[in-house]
């Protein structure tokens, strides 16, 4: 069992009090981690709830993907409105995107990569994914080519997720922005002010006008016109985002612009954080190397490093864990067998066991340690065979395996926002 000392992590004292949530700080006030269902009051999104996974079952045959169904990917806006109109055999895409800010990814990079991996398989819809090497050099001390390399690195890990590269196209916004893009970018510019970019973000007058035009390069892959080589210059094919909800305030300045431009606005499934391994009050960075396990980690370094750092909820010695058993609500080994052991019957088994004292931390430890050596070590695998090659093929723009009428617009929303849609400016 680890000690109080070995785990322990500095929080910022004025910060202890309550969750912190923008799109560059996590903490929570507690190591349960941030509440979210305070969250999605805050942000005013919908609970993914029994409801809506029942439909999902239903419309697609298929059971959610166990992110879905324990509550790891627990927050959405407008899922319905996509599920309509699957039910009605129309399309849509999906996009996500990446800040490469380091070589290595970590564990927690991975998670919306996972989900969208999975909803691309069970829709079969196109998706594009941002890199924004853009982003990287103006918020970080690092330069352009730095940023611009990055970029390139962390597409062979996001395509070692086993993206179709018939479906998939992946950019860099350095590389890429241009043409019908910049023209959805300067758009979304004309109908923000700075006003309301200092209230969603934090800017101040001493921010860089860089960072303060940024999220309106975020906000543009959300519009299919921003893409004309896959949408065939279609203004409203509607479009899904899974995200982190750290990046949720992007979206609601992008969802609040959509109908002045006549635009959808993008439905979104927003992921809790992948915690930090000395606990759920920091979500897992890679600027602290001993809070993270990256997918470069050996199966030695990912064994001393869950046994050194990860945060245990087992007691403070063996007579006690027997009695009163380990608390999994804190324990960050148990949490991360939750985001990545897919057997539901296997996990409940460890549940009952380490909270009932029967299975010591130790233990636990050591299921977590097989789970995660497989993991990456499957990734490191296919990782090797990606090529420089494979990287120009998915990010070169180009026509994806959709014929346009697949990727069908929504002709009753079409008509019901003729006029009131058009755009003004
Ligand atoms: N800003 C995100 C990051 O720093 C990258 C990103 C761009 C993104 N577009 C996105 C993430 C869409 C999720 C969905 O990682």
């Amino acid at each position: 069992m680890s000690t109080a000392e070995e785990t322990k992590v500095e929080v910022d004292k004025e910060k202890e009090q309550e969750d912190y949530v923008d799109p560059w700080t996590v903490t929570a006030s507690s190591q349960k981690g941030v509440d979210y269902d305070k969250l999605i009051d805050i942000f005013g999104s919908s609970k993914i709830d029994e409801a809506l996974l029942e439909r999902f079952k239903k419309v697609t045959g298929t059971e959610p993907h166990h992110f879905l169904r324990r509550g790891i990917f627990f927050s959405h806006r407008e899922m319905h409105r996509i599920l309509d109109l699957v039910e009605k055999g129309k399309s849509f895409y999906l996009y996500t995107g990446r800040g490469p800010s380091s070589d290595a990814m970590h564990l927690g990079h991975l998670i919306p990569f996972m989900m969208t991996k999975w909803l691309q398989d069970v829709f079969d819809v196109p998706l594009v994914i941002q890199l924004t090497d853009d982003e990287k050099y103006l918020w970080k001390d690092l330069e352009l080519g730095t940023c611009r390399k990055l970029a390139n690195e962390n597409t062979k890990d996001i395509i070692a997720c086993g993206f179709d590269v018939n479906k998939t196209f992946i950019f860099s916004d350095m590389e890429f922005i241009g043409g019908e893009f910049y023209k959805n970018v300067l758009r979304v510019q004309k109908r923000v002010t700075f006003n309301q970019v200092k209230g969603i973000f934090g800017f101040d007058d001493s921010s860089v006008i860089g960072k303060i035009m940024f999220p309106a390069i975020q906000a543009a892959p959300a519009f299919s016109s921003s893409f004309p080589l896959i949408f065939g210059g279609k203004k409203d094919v509607p479009c899904l985002i899974p995200c982190a909800i750290d990046q949720d305030p992007y979206f609601r300045m992008t969802r609040d612009v959509a109908p002045r431009m006549g635009f959808e606005k993008p439905a979104l499934l927003h992921s809790t954080f992948f915690p930090a391994l000395q606990g759920a009050i920091s979500k897992m960075s890679a600027s602290d190397e001993n809070s993270s396990i990256f997918l470069t980690d050996t199966p030695n370094m990912i064994k001393k490093k869950i046994n050194k750092y990860a945060f245990s909820g087992g007691r403070d010695n063996i007579e006690e864990h027997r009695e009163k058993g380990g608390d999994c609500e804190v324990d960050v080994s148990y949490k991360y067998l939750t985001f990545f052991l897919e057997d539901d019957e296997q996990l409940e088994n460890i549940r009952q066991q380490y909270s009932s004292g029967q299975m010591l931390t130790g233990e636990l430890k050591a299921e977590l340690i097989k789970v995660l050596q497989k993991l990456i070590q499957d990734h490191q695998n296919i990782r090797q065979t990606v090529t420089d090659d494979n990287v120009r093929e998915f990010m070169t723009p180009r026509k994806l395996n959709f014929p346009y009428d697949v990727v069908q617009i929504d002709d009753d929303l079409g008509k019901k926002g003729k006029g009131k849609k058009k755009e003004k400016k």
